[in-house]
């Protein structure tokens, strides 16, 4: 009998790819999503998937009751890491108290294994880039903050109850089914949304911050092999060729050309964020076989021909809950 895997956030980026690739190995999928940052239409096909706010126990717990997952892929999460200082309640909300919650009920029905996808946003801005696993994390905003925190919980929960984990930190991950529609988050998909409604591409900064992004597809593989390896351990994941901010708003610029955009690049006011983001990825290339092939123009490309099938979503403007500092882009 095939293992039964449950994806958290099964409508969002990862979530919605990686089920894909899980369905074509053989596995049982089963996913939630409240779909507050994923779309309905993104699910794979044929995959059972429960509308359920993770921050809600009781329906947490009936759904592992009822259910009963080998495996969880914990991926939901609100992950506007320049936003999270201005809706702190919603981040710890969202990135803490939902995946205490599923530590709690991942406990109490015994699953084997617990993936969990925190972030390079740990690191901070302490630490020198390329960040690697073994230094003590520093964050800098709430987002960080509530990744670390869950990182030390299922640190406890393995100590006190045997839970079964491993953590992740990925970072500036890139494809199809991205919300390319939040103001806030994921500045390749921001970009290309800008670009097709003719809107110029927004810098904070000089855009000589650096970071490096990654296509999804080079994921799957890794993800799936930390179900049966690496027990306990933490593994950076992302694209080890860094780059400015400015040249791949250049790149987006030239890719944009190719569906008829023709955008501007204009500069903003620099935001609080860590200059220089990066990682090293040895310890999961030597235990994972990972293996990032990403060529950032054949991925902005594919997800240019993509947007233009998608319907022209409304972009919202979250309720901030702290409006001091805000930066002028957000008011
Ligand atoms: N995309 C990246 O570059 C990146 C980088 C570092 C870490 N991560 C982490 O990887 C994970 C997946 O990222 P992604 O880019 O696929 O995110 P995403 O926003 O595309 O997907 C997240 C999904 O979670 C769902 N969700 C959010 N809050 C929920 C809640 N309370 N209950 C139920 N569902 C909820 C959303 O509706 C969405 O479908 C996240 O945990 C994120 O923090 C992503």
């Amino acid at each position: 009998m095939s293992s039964k895997v449950l994806i958290t956030g099964i409508a969002g980026l990862l979530g919605s790819n990686f089920s894909r690739y899980l369905l074509t190995q053989g596995y049982e999928v089963i996913g939630i999503d409240d779909f507050s940052g994923g779309y309905k239409e993104n699910l794979a096909k044929g995959v059972h998937c429960e509308n359920i706010n993770l921050a809600n126990l009781g329906a947490v717990d009936h759904f592992f009751r009822t259910e009963k997952p080998d495996y969880v892929y914990h991926f939901a999460a609100y992950a506007a890491e320049g936003l999270s200082p201005f809706i702190r309640q919603y981040n710890y909300t969202n990135n803490l108290i939902c995946s205490t919650n599923l530590i709690t009920s991942s406990i109490k029905y015994d699953v084997k294994k617990f993936i969990f996808t925190s972030s390079m946003a740990v690191y901070g801005r302490e630490n020198p880039p390329p960040f690697v696993e073994t230094m003590q994390p520093h964050p800098l905003d709430p987002y960080g903050v509530a990744k670390y925190a869950v990182e030390m919980d299922l640190k406890l929960a393995h100590e006190q109850f045997g839970l079964h984990y491993t953590i992740i930190r990925p970072h500036n991950i890139v494809g199809c089914y991205q919300n390319i529609w939040d103001r806030y988050r994921n500045v390749i998909g921001i970009w290309i949304r800008k670009s097709i409604n003719r809107e110029p591409l927004c810098i904070y900064g000089d855009g000589l911050q650096t970071r490096a992004f990654s296509d999804v597809q080079y994921y799957f593989k890794p993800f799936e092999k930390v179900m049966f390896e690496g027990d306990g351990e933490i593994f950076n994941l992302g694209a080890d060729q860094e780059r400015t901010l400015l040249s791949a708003a250049q790149l987006v610029q030239k890719c944009a050309k190719n569906f008829g955009f023709n955008p501007d690049i204009i500069h903003l006011e620099p935001r609080h964020e860590a200059k220089f983001a990066f990682c090293n990825h040895d310890k999961a290339k030597k235990m994972l076989e990972f293996k990032d092939n990403t060529d950032l123009e054949v991925t902005i490309n594919k997800m240019f021909e993509w947007a233009l099938t998608q319907p022209n979503r409304e972009v919202k403007t979250i309720e901030y809950e702290l409006t001091k500092n805000i930066y002028s882009f957000w008011k």
